[in-house]
């Protein structure tokens, strides 16, 4: 029925840690939201990055509507519909908003760029208020709308989101689960890893909890959310 994302005994890491994933299942359909908790260094990070094309696993598949991404680079992976926000560094601190706006829509065309940069900053007005400031001069959470907003450029088909509300208050937390909660409503699919794990599973459809490089439980997010030993595990009540 999904067929859209689809990750088949994924195993991969990094040079001599080349099993930080042990062999990841998961699968995706078009337009859903999973959520992807579980333990610091568990390879939550790793698994977003296995689907971006940025860690090539070294043996099992990643699909999108039955085709490949495993093997090919970023770049390709991004031209098939895919945006990726990583954890840190997701922003240039010293370009203005727009322009960063404008860099993450580097695959398309003069034209294109301008009317979605001037769409983004509507959507989202603390960027349309703040186009000509340095992003380094944004709060924690606006640069986060910002990274974002950059992933939605290339108006994506799939969105990697990788812990967006980390460091955030949590009021700034809550406006950003709101800000990807719309863009999910707009249709765009979204795996998600986060650490604020009741949050992320409560606006998801499915969640993951992954744990030593395995997928520990897979369902829907609010069977997760609800299940006693996964709140005692990994939620922390
Ligand atoms: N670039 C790297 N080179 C080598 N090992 C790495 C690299 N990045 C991560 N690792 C290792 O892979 C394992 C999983 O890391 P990963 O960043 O995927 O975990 P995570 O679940 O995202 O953790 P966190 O919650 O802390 O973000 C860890 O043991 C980590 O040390
Ligand atoms: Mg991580």
């Amino acid at each position: 029925m999904s067929g859209f994302l689809e990750v088949e005994g994924v195993v991969g890491g990094y040079g001599a840690a080349d099993e930080v994933l042990k062999g990841i299942s998961l699968s995706l359909a078009a337009g859903r939201m999973a959520a992807v908790v579980g333990p610091n260094g568990a390879g939550k990070s790793t698994l977003l990055k296995a689907v971006a094309g940025i860690v090539v696993p070294k043996s099992g598949r990643v699909t999108l509507e039955g085709r490949p991404l495993s093997g090919l680079p970023p770049r390709a992976v991004a031209r098939r519909g895919v945006a990726f926000v990583p954890q840190e560094g997701n922003v240039f601190p010293s370009l203005t908003v727009r322009e960063n706006l404008e860099m993450g829509g580097y695959l398309e065309v003069r034209a294109t760029v301008t009317r979605r940069a001037e769409a983004l900053m509507q959507r989202f007005p603390v960027l349309g208020e703040k186009r000509r400031r340095a992003a380094r001069t944004l709060s924690g959470g606006q640069r986060q709308i910002l990274a974002m907003a950059m992933a939605l450029m290339v108006e994506p088909r799939l969105l990697l989101l990788d812990e967006p509300s980390a460091g955030l208050s949590p009021v700034a937390a809550e406006a950003l689960f709101d800000g990807i909660a719309s863009i999910h409503r707009g249709g765009t699919a979204v795996l998600m890893v986060e650490q604020n794990a009741l949050e992320a599973l409560a606006i998801a459809e499915e969640g993951i909890v992954l744990v030593d490089g395995q997928v520990a439980r897979i369902g829907p997010a609010a069977g997760l959310a609800a299940d006693p030993e996964v709140r005692r595990l990994f939620l922390g009540g």
